[in-house]
């Protein structure tokens, strides 16, 4: 998996999710949802669990919740994780073939998951295929060519940026696209919810871009020069810092009666 992230994956991912931004957002996707008691939920990429337990209280003691990931390192602290909750089950798996049968599912849910797999449009269709009628699927997906950070020379930053887009996120625009994709793949968009992540501490921003890997990189790739990169690398760590990003949270029903 190609991320931004530069620590062990499930250690960042189970502390972005506990971080006030990864609370609020999270805590919206879930009333968004609107979990019905009794409901089947499935969480595509769930990695190391941060959103299951949120559904197995919204759907009730009747409900089920089911994680997939392709991680089985993820899988197993998701596991340990859920280990006393029966209605929750977790499994290693691929989100570009559900091992579930067709309209079997009320709700299917990604964070963050769509932006690396190899093909956006199967796992849409997927999670359409599993979905029953009138079923509802939330993506919350970012889009990386929102990331702006504050540094004296625009260009500078703006290569940054292109060399993540272009190189580091494999589907980094995929935010802005998810509602098309739902419309094209069988269910039908009927929201698109941005929520935009601020960082004024260059230690926390830093845990999710890896300035000094990715600026690295990106003066390999030639899209920095390496007095730029020096430059960049000692603003960010010295001057005030500002950075943002937006994902997009897209709401879809499956037609249907
Ligand atoms: C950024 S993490 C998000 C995890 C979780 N949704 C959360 O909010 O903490 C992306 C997850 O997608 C999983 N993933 C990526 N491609 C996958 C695939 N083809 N099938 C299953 N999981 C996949 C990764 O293993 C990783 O756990």
């Amino acid at each position: 998996m190609t991320t931004l992230e530069s620590e062990r994956p499930a250690d960042y991912l189970t502390r972005l999710a506990a971080s006030e931004l990864g609370q609020a957002y999270k805590a919206l996707v879930v009333d968004e949802m609107q979990i019905d008691d009794g409901a089947t939920v499935l969480d595509l990429g769930c990695g190391p669990g941060a959103d299951l337990q949120a559904f197995a209280d919204a759907s009730g003691p009747q409900g089920r919740v089911i994680g997939i990931d392709s991680d089985s390192e993820a899988i197993e602290v998701a596991r340990r994780r859920v280990a006393v909750d029966k209605q929750i089950e977790v499994a290693v798996g691929d989100v570009h073939r559900v091992p579930m049968p067709a309209h079997s599912v009320d709700r299917v849910h990604t964070d963050r998951v769509i932006q690396h797999v190899d093909h956006p449009e199967a796992v849409i269709a997927e999670a359409a295929r599993v979905l029953r009628p009138r079923g509802i699927a939330a993506f919350a997906e970012p889009d990386w060519d929102t990331l702006v950070i504050d540094f004296p020379r625009p260009e500078v930053h703006s290569s940054y940026r292109r060399f993540i887009v272009d190189h580091v996120v494999r589907n980094a625009r995929i935010g802005r696209r998810i509602a098309n994709l739902c419309d094209e793949q069988g269910l039908s968009a009927i929201r698109v919810i941005p929520v935009t992540a601020i960082y004024r501490d260059a230690a926390s921003a830093d845990r999710v871009f890896g300035f000094a890997r990715v600026t690295r990189r990106a003066v390999e790739a030639g899209y920095l020069s390496a007095a730029d990169a020096d430059e960049w690398l000692g603003h960010l760590s010295t001057q005030r810092f500002f950075a943002s990003v937006s994902l997009f949270v897209t709401l879809a029903q499956k037609p249907g009666s």
